[in-house]
């Protein structure tokens, strides 16, 4: 970054600030002219008395973004922006500030260019493996507050689309396969942003489950399974966020009924007017993705109350529907209402940010607190971990650049290195789209850290034969595997790809059978952004999925290789034996497959396809392989710990939804576990051939130790949808109710009753 560059950015920082402040304190003396600003009003009261001072153009500036800002290059950066990802105008004279967006998935994005350090996280898919609502709680914590330090007031992030398709290269922005969990995480990831007074987000609605063609891929899916599905991970996720902003998808949607033909998810009446604003009682506001509006008074009409990143259809050609009244005053009224009542409600106008330095240290004991819940250890033969710092003598550390950081995921959720990229060439102003992005977060250091009498060393992995020499000459070889990840594309296949840098190649999975032929004592972790297959899995000791552990990932690793933390992460996503198993065995709309390709051939893609999600419906991950009698590699929920649990005593109370049952530490260490609970639905719902997750419960317990508990089960999860009725309801009959470890160990067995 230039001198210029930097100064320039500081400058625009502290001026947007500045231009907030002053328009609280403004709005303070005025109160009296500024009926608005009378906090004993409702949010929806507030926004009304601004409405009627509004003239048309300024209301208009409500519903669409000034351009591409800091995204592109040569965008335009108007007053009052902080060349985040959107920017849209406030009414100066009324105290209303403009709302400043920025990306923010697994931490703020475009940090660098105002030289801001801004705080990685563990991905979200990794955050949602511990199964913790107060860890996601924190997770948005820290992003709202670094937010809020730098001056925006609303995050952009919030993903919540199911991963429905495991190779879609954003799971890492997303919390899994099944609603009950994702829409649950991703709540209070987005609610944990808004107690920071920044208005919260979640996206990208509806069924943007895979990114191959995701321009013009048309969704294909059933009414009642696209509300038993990623729609139901949507209605939870609003229900506890009440999140000021949903962002609408790139695909086209087909939901049938009422839809016989596709149209986008950002003019989709159904999935906006109907399912978002009346269904789901949503009071915030609609935006695009960014360049996901096709039209005017179609999208208008359909419920879109926010174009962005422009205005190429709701500047000027709405404005002119709007005089010539081809859309009525009162639906831009109503989107403008949705806007200032966001606004109102999560305080963005009475307690503007204000710039402040962000603590680094906090941002990254945070990430590490996650990244210690969300670390997942799926093999343990022999007991193989914990490592005994006192007997372990010597360690080879192998591949994925172990040796100095590491990996992040790509794309929007992009966010930049403190100190540059750790492998590869530094360069000004943040990291660069599709770049692999390493974060200085050392496993060899901390490795080292643990055991300072072992000899520990490194090889990079990309000659097979010299990494078996060092693993066959070391008590224990450690092999770092990757599968990198990034909106803009999907694997072709759940392969560990193969790794092409700057000239070099490795087949991962060559390189990890042979360190495991030199040496039996291996473990592999495996740094990803989703499900990878692992042919080798029986073969080696150990395997710990420690998907991009954010910042403080290494420190996290460490401590749970060397069993200072004892792992409680739990698979929110099933991980397949072979692509065969899967529901759609290659990517739908895809034709380039060949394990470790990049399919941006795919996404560029300009012949229209369908993706028929009909073929699985509701029946996502687990529920797909139980109902197919498939076994995956490892199951939906599973996750090993350094101590052993016991389940028994299942009650069910019919009447208020709960089971309760006892769980006890059977080992030798304290340990959390994940208690799960399952419902299997009477025939007559035509969906038993599966079980389905219906609530959990995280039990700390030290060894010897039982506790009862009682997991409340979330009506919805036990319901099905009536698609007459339009409305989830339980079918009267027996309900299997299970409890257990995973979606695959479910000891405890008990029955719920519905009366006719
Ligand atoms: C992504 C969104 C993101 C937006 C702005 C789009 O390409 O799909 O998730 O928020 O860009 O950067």
């Amino acid at each position: 970054m230039t001198l210029s560059h930097f100064s320039k950015n500081v400058v625009r920082c502290a001026s947007a600030v500045a231009f907030s402040v002053a328009l609280a304190a403004s709005a303070q003396n005025q109160s009296s002219s500024r009926p608005w600003m009378n906090k004993s009003l409702s949010s929806d009261q507030r926004a009304d008395l601004v409405i009627q001072q509004m003239t048309l153009d300024e209301k208009m500036n409500f519903v669409h973004g000034t351009g591409w800002n800091g995204l592109r290059p040569n965008a335009e950066i108007p007053k009052g922006s902080l060349g985040g990802a959107g920017y849209v105008l406030g009414v100066e004279r009324l105290g209303i500030p403009g709302i400043n967006m920025a990306d923010s998935a697994v931490g703020v994005r475009l940090g660098a260019p105002g030289s801001h350090y801004t705080t990685l996280l563990p991905s979200v898919v990794g955050a949602a493996s511990s199964w913790d609502p107060d860890a996601l709680f924190l997770y948005g914590d820290v992003i709202g507050r670094e937010l809020r330090n730098m001056g925006y007031n609303m995050s952009i992030g919030g993903g919540v689309d199911l991963a429905r398709e495991p190779r879609n290269g954003r799971n890492f922005e997303y919390a899994g396969e099944d609603p009950l969990l994702a829409g649950t995480m991703v709540g209070k990831l987005a609610a944990g942003v808004q107690s920071n007074q920044v208005m919260g987000d979640i996206k990208h609605y509806a069924f943007n489950d895979q990114e191959t063609g995701r321009t013009i891929v048309n969704v294909k899916i059933g009414q009642r399974a696209a509300r038993e599905s990623d729609l139901l991970a949507f209605q939870i996720a609003l229900g506890i966020a009440h999140p000021a902003g949903v962002m609408c998808s790139y695909n086209k949607d087909t939901i049938t009924p009422p839809e016989t033909t596709p149209d986008w998810s950002c003019e989709n009446d159904y999935l906006l007017n109907q399912v978002l604003k009346k269904d789901f009682d949503f009071k915030g506001f609609v935006l695009s993705d960014w360049g996901g509006t096709h039209s005017t008074e179609h999208a208008f009409t359909a419920g879109l109350d926010q174009e962005q990143p422009g205005s190429k259809y709701f500047g000027d050609p709405l404005k002119q529907a709007v005089q010539s009244g081809k859309v009525p005053q009162s639906r831009l009224n109503d989107a403008v209402h949705r806007v200032l009542r966001s606004m109102f409600a999560d305080g963005v106008i009475d307690n503007p940010p204000q710039f402040e330095e962000t603590d680094p240290f906090k941002g990254r004991d945070d990430a590490e607190h996650i990244a210690n819940e969300s670390i997942v250890l799926l093999k343990n033969a022999e007991n193989i971990l914990p490592l005994k710092a006192s007997s372990v003598q010597s360690i080879a550390i192998i591949g994925s650049h172990a040796d100095v950081g590491v990996l992040s995921g790509g794309g929007s959720a992009q966010v930049d290195a403190p100190g540059g990229n750790a492998v590869g060439p530094k360069h000004a102003g943040g990291s660069r789209w599709m770049e692999h992005v390493w974060f200085p977060s050392s496993p060899l250091r901390e490795i080292r850290r643990h055991a300072p009498n072992a000899k520990i060393d490194f090889n990079d992995g990309f000659d097979a034969a010299s990494a078996a020499r060092l693993a066959g000459s070391s008590q224990i070889a450690i092999v770092f595997v990757q599968q990198w990840m990034s909106e803009g594309m999907d694997r072709p296949t759940s392969a560990l790809p193969v790794i092409d840098e700057s000239g070099k190649k490795v087949n991962q999975d060559d390189l990890v059978n042979a360190v495991v032929a030199a040496n039996p004592r291996t473990i592999v972790v495996i740094e990803s952004g989703g499900p990878v297959t692992m042919p080798w899995a029986d073969k080696v000791q150990g395997i710990v999925e420690a998907w991009f552990p954010g910042i403080g990932g290494a420190q996290s690793l460490a401590s749970i290789l060397f069993g200072d933390v004892n792992p409680s992460g739990r698979l929110p996503i099933s991980f397949v034996k072979s692509d065969d198993q899967l529901p759609h065995p290659r990517v739908p709309g895809l034709h380039t497959a060949g394990p470790g390709s990049l399919p941006e051939a795919g996404f560029q893609k300009e012949t229209a396809f369908d993706a028929d999600y009909n073929v699985e419906g509701e029946r996502v991950g687990y529920k797909w392989f139980e109902s197919k009698h498939e076994t995956p590699l490892f199951p939906f929920g599973f996750g090993l710990s350094y101590t052993t649990y016991e389940f028994s005593n299942l009650r069910v109370d019919s009447g208020q939804h709960t089971a309760t049952f006892t769980v006890r530490n059977t080992g030798s260490r304290a340990g959390t576990e994940i208690a799960q609970v399952y419902a299997v639905l009477p025939a007559s719902t035509g969906e038993n051939s599966y079980k389905r997750l219906v609530g959990w419960d995280r039990v700390t317990l030290n060894p010897g130790e039982s506790k009862t508990v009682t997991v409340p089960m979330n009506p919805l999860t036990l319901s099905i949808f009536n698609v007459q009725k339009n409305g989830f309801e339980m079918a009267p009959g027996d309900y299997q109710i299970l409890a257990g470890s995973s979606s695959a160990d479910t000891p405890l067995n008990a029955t719920l009753h519905v009366a006719q």
